[in-house]
């Protein structure tokens, strides 16, 4: 089986600036890929790459084992897209805009279209110009999957989205994938990743510093604690799973690196006051386990 999405040495140069250096990447049928990075690291660079929306400087890219530029007519036949800052016709209402995109797919889903309206919670009948930022989100998110095409590549699809939106969005994602489809999803939000996807590569400045599977990567699998103490506080220095400790008057903070269970314990022999927790940022693993990375 041919990879859906390969790319070997891809490079696309501005004046100086390496907007992507060398990406090799692989994804595989029916897997959903996390493509993380933070703000200008080159994450909607690749995917224009992928869109065939601008021109590798250097490298080649082959979509369903073809190689890009020479198959675009092709490989947009099943591939759907839901673009940054999505920009539709401000004159047209939803209606229109998904009747008129729905035109462009022989087996667009018109059924499927309604449920996720309906799950999404839009009103339809409005002017594009009159949604706020989430909802033309929605409008981008439900025309690419009730495409329901081989591939979807998604470009920070839930920014806007509200909690309960993102709730909705991830089951649509994990339906998408229970039906085969496979997808490209760039966040600079860990935790969203984490929660949906198998792989997960992250970016840094135009290179890939990860790639692999969450399984592979548990060192990204970490917990920020705080917590309060009237007397006594532990020992915790000594743990290696424990970075960033730092200790003030009544209160300690720390990141543990996997499990949580025994330190957690030892924690609670000293009856602490309060405890906060939630898991690592994205932000945190760049200013821990990257800070040094080139
Ligand atoms: N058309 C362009 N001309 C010059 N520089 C660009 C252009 N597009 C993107 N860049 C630069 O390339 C880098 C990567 O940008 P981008 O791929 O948009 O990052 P991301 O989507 O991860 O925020 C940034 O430094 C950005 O300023
Ligand atoms: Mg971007």
């Amino acid at each position: 089986m041919p990879h859906v999405i390969e790319t070997k040495g891809l490079t696309k140069i501005y004046g100086s600036l390496y907007a992507l250096k060398n990406l090799d990447l692989t994804l595989e049928e029916g897997n959903i890929l996390g493509y993380l990075g933070p703000n200008g690291s080159g994450k909607t660079t690749t995917i224009k790459l992928l869109l065939g929306l601008i021109y590798p400087t250097s490298g080649t890219i082959n979509i369903f084992g073809k190689e890009s530029s020479k198959n675009f007519k092709e490989i947009h036949k099943d591939l759907a897209y839901v673009a940054s800052e999505p920009a539709f016709w401000p004159n047209l209402t939803a209606k229109e805009t998904l009747y008129f995109f729905s035109k462009f797919k022989d087996n667009y889903d018109l059924d499927y279209q309604s449920k996720l309206i309906k799950r999404f919670d839009l009103d339809i009948n409005k002017k594009i110009r009159q949604y706020s930022r989430g909802n033309r989100q929605k409008i981008a998110i439900i025309s690419a999957l009730a495409r329901r095409s081989k591939l979807i590549i998604m470009d920070e699809p839930s920014t806007g989205l509200d909690p309960i939106m993102e709730q909705v969005f991830k089951e649509s994602i994990f339906e998408a994938k229970e039906n085969g489809q496979t997808i490209f999803l760039s966040s600079h939000i860990l935790e969203e990743v984490e929660a949906i996807c198998d792989q997960i590569a992250i970016l840094k400045n135009g290179k890939l510093i990860e790639f692999g599977s969450l399984e592979n990567l548990k060192h990204l699998n970490q917990t920020k604690f705080e917590v309060y103490f009237n007397n006594q506080k532990p020992a915790l220095s000594k743990n290696k799973n424990i970075i960033n400790l730092k200790i003030e008057k009544e209160k300690m903070t720390f990141q543990v690196v996997g499990p949580t269970n025994e330190i957690l314990a030892e924690v609670l022999k000293y009856k602490p006051n309060r405890i906060y927790s939630k898991p690592t940022s994205l932000e945190d693993l760049f200013l821990s386990v990257y800070k040094n990375t080139k």
